[in-house]
């Protein structure tokens, strides 16, 4: 089994454009900062087996320990009339299928930008913008045991391993997240976010429960079409709103 995305483990399992240039740093700050205008073409991938300063969202750090995790960043250059918060559900669809593809398992997104599996957050994704280009980065919790999570975050995390009791090829599994993540997006490129609602809608992990949406308490409906989030607000007369950003936490 490959301990490493040293590109030798890497390249068996890269199927189409993304993944290619692909840079791999042993060790990093933070995979963004190698894409971040580095005027790459789209597919342009940077992975590494450590972060020192891994970004997550909100301004968090992601931290995981060594050779654990899918950490990884992809340059797209997406068309100027596709809107840009919906990639965050993009790059959660392909996540949530590549980690279906390994465990057999049904994985669920949710909204706007986590993976969840078993109620568990297994992945996070981080879309920057750099001179109209998008580096969409996402960090997949694979092989770290439980005592190796962080204590801290605001929803639960897993890993494949901590949820399963397997271990995970985790080369093989960025390959399938690239190759799945480049026909979503290219679904998404030409046709917005109608032809993949389906599949997204089928996983929204938030539908129906209660939550707080940066601060304020609502129940979650739905991701809309337009990859909003539609909440019902008030004590139940019926009142909804669309939220467009924002982080949310929900009752356990
Ligand atoms: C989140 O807060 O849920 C998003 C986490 C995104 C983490 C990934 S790991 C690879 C890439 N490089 C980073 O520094 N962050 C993203």
């Amino acid at each position: 089994m490959s301990d490493s995305l040293a590109p030798d483990a890497v390249a068996p399992h890269i199927r189409g454009r993304f993944g290619k240039p692909y840079r791999y740093e042993p060790e990093c700050e933070s995979t963004q900062l190698l894409l971040l205008g580095s005027g790459l073409a789209e597919g342009a991938t940077a992975a590494t087996d450590h972060q020192t300063e891994g970004k997550g969202r909100h301004g968090r750090q992601w931290v995981a320990p060594p050779g654990s995790s899918v950490l990884a960043s992809l340059m797209l250059h997406p068309p100027a009339e596709r809107h840009l918060p919906e990639l965050s559900l993009v790059a959660a669809l392909a996540a949530a299928e590549a980690i279906e593809g390994a465990t057999g398992l049904t994985a669920q997104i949710k909204w706007p930008n986590d993976v969840m599996l078993n109620r568990r957050k297994v992945a996070g994704i981080l879309c920057e913008l750099s001179d109209g280009a998008v580096v969409a980065g996402i960090g997949l919790n694979v092989n770290q045991a439980r005592d190796e999570l962080p204590l801290d975050a605001p929803t639960e995390p897993g890993s494949l391993r901590t949820l399963t009791g397997r271990t995970y090829d985790r080369a093989a599994l960025l390959g399938s997240l690239l190759f799945r993540l480049e026909r979503i997006y290219d679904g998404w490129r030409h046709g917005g976010l109608d032809d993949l609602y389906g599949e997204i809608g089928a996983r929204d992990f938030l539908r129906g429960r209660r939550i707080t949406i940066d601060g304020e308490e609502a129940t979650a409906l739905q991701i809309l079409r337009n990859g909003q989030l539609e909440v019902a607000t008030g004590n139940g007369h019926g009142e909804t709103r669309t939220i467009e950003s924002g982080e949310v936490l929900f009752e356990r």
